[in-house]
């Protein structure tokens, strides 16, 4: 039996490493692809890998392309890692969990260019579509792939109306599952397509803003591309090294997080200390946001004068 590889670029979330070992794959099995300076995978580093994985007797089985990476929303070239999936019969899933909702914008359509490559695609509603925690939605082109995976039928299962409806036991791992769709479905019903459209460009136009107040500020710097509503930045005071810089960060996001007012996330960006601002939540306005900047600024500059 040939030993299945996995790739993902080195942005991928850690859910990819983690169904790689439940699985049963194991975690060398999967293939971490470099990335380019906008922290998109690099499609020609893919193919390096899987032509590389080929010689070495390995069977490429799947790739997972990321559309608005954990860390800095980074939008990985669609079209061209479909269209290696496609000349070497590779299963494409596409984790959209928090971009995807940028989809019903039609300014955002060029991310999903190539979409006729994807096998599987699942974004989280529960992450920037308005619904309560948890909902994700999940599209499979061939169902049949994943009946074959996981279709078990006890005598009690044995229904009358087995091949008339979807069994959805037989699409994924759990048997029981929640009615997650209906409140989705309500939020859709409640905010209509173009009002989830409105929310979702106001979101993306704060990030924007905000982006454009923080690179007005020498102390500060902006250390990725601002491509939806993640705006990734780092306090830079101007006597301070990079590992008292890190430091400092740190510190800012543990006083403006323990201050109540205000929750921030960081990662590691080139492998350094930053924060993190995301405009995701439902009924965040400019003025949340203008007023947490202020804060930001007014924190940083005690910790550490500028
Ligand atoms: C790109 C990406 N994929 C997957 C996940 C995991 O999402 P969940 O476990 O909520 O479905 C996250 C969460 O942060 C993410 O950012």
């Amino acid at each position: 039996e040939p030993v299945l590889r996995i790739y993902c670029s080195a942005q991928a979330h850690s859910s990819v490493d983690k169904a790689v070992r439940i699985a049963g794959i194991g975690i060398k099995n999967l293939v971490k692809i470099k990335t380019r300076s906008d922290f998109s995978m690099d499609p020609e580093e893919l193919s390096a890998a899987i032509e590389k994985d080929l010689k070495a007797g390995f069977k490429p089985c799947c790739v997972v392309a990321t559309l608005g990476t954990t860390g800095v929303t980074a939008i990985d070239p669609l079209r061209e890692i479909g269209e290696i999936c496609h000349r070497h019969g590779v299963w494409l899933h596409v984790d959209a969990a928090l971009a995807g909702t940028a989809l019903i914008l039609p300014e955002y359509r060029w991310m999903i260019e190539g979409r006729e490559y994807i096998d599987s695609f699942v974004f989280n509603p529960h992450k920037w579509m308005f619904t309560n925690f948890d909902c994700s939605a999940y599209f499979v082109k061939d169902a049949s792939a994943l009946i074959r995976t996981f279709e078990i039928l006890p005598e009690y299962l044995k229904t009358r109306t087995r091949g008339q409806v979807n069994d959805y036991r037989d699409w994924g791992v759990p048997l029981g599952r929640r009615f997650r769709a209906l409140k989705l479905w309500c939020v859709i019903r409640m905010y209509g397509r173009e009002g989830l459209i409105k929310m979702v460009r106001n979101h993306i136009e704060i990030a924007r803003r905000l982006a454009e107040m923080i690179s007005q500020e020498p102390d500060f710097e902006i250390v990725a591309p601002v491509t939806l509503n993640t705006v990734c930045f780092r306090y830079i005071p101007r006597n301070a090294n990079s590992e008292e810089t890190d430091k400092i960060n740190e510190k800012l996001n543990h006083a403006l997080n323990d201050s109540g007012k205000m929750y921030l996330t960081h990662t590691k960006v080139n492998g350094r200390y930053t924060l993190r601002m995301v405009t995701a939540q439902t009924n965040v306005t400019m003025e949340h946001v203008a007023n947490s900047w202020n804060l930001i600024k007014e924190t940083a500059r005690n910790i550490s004068p500028r």
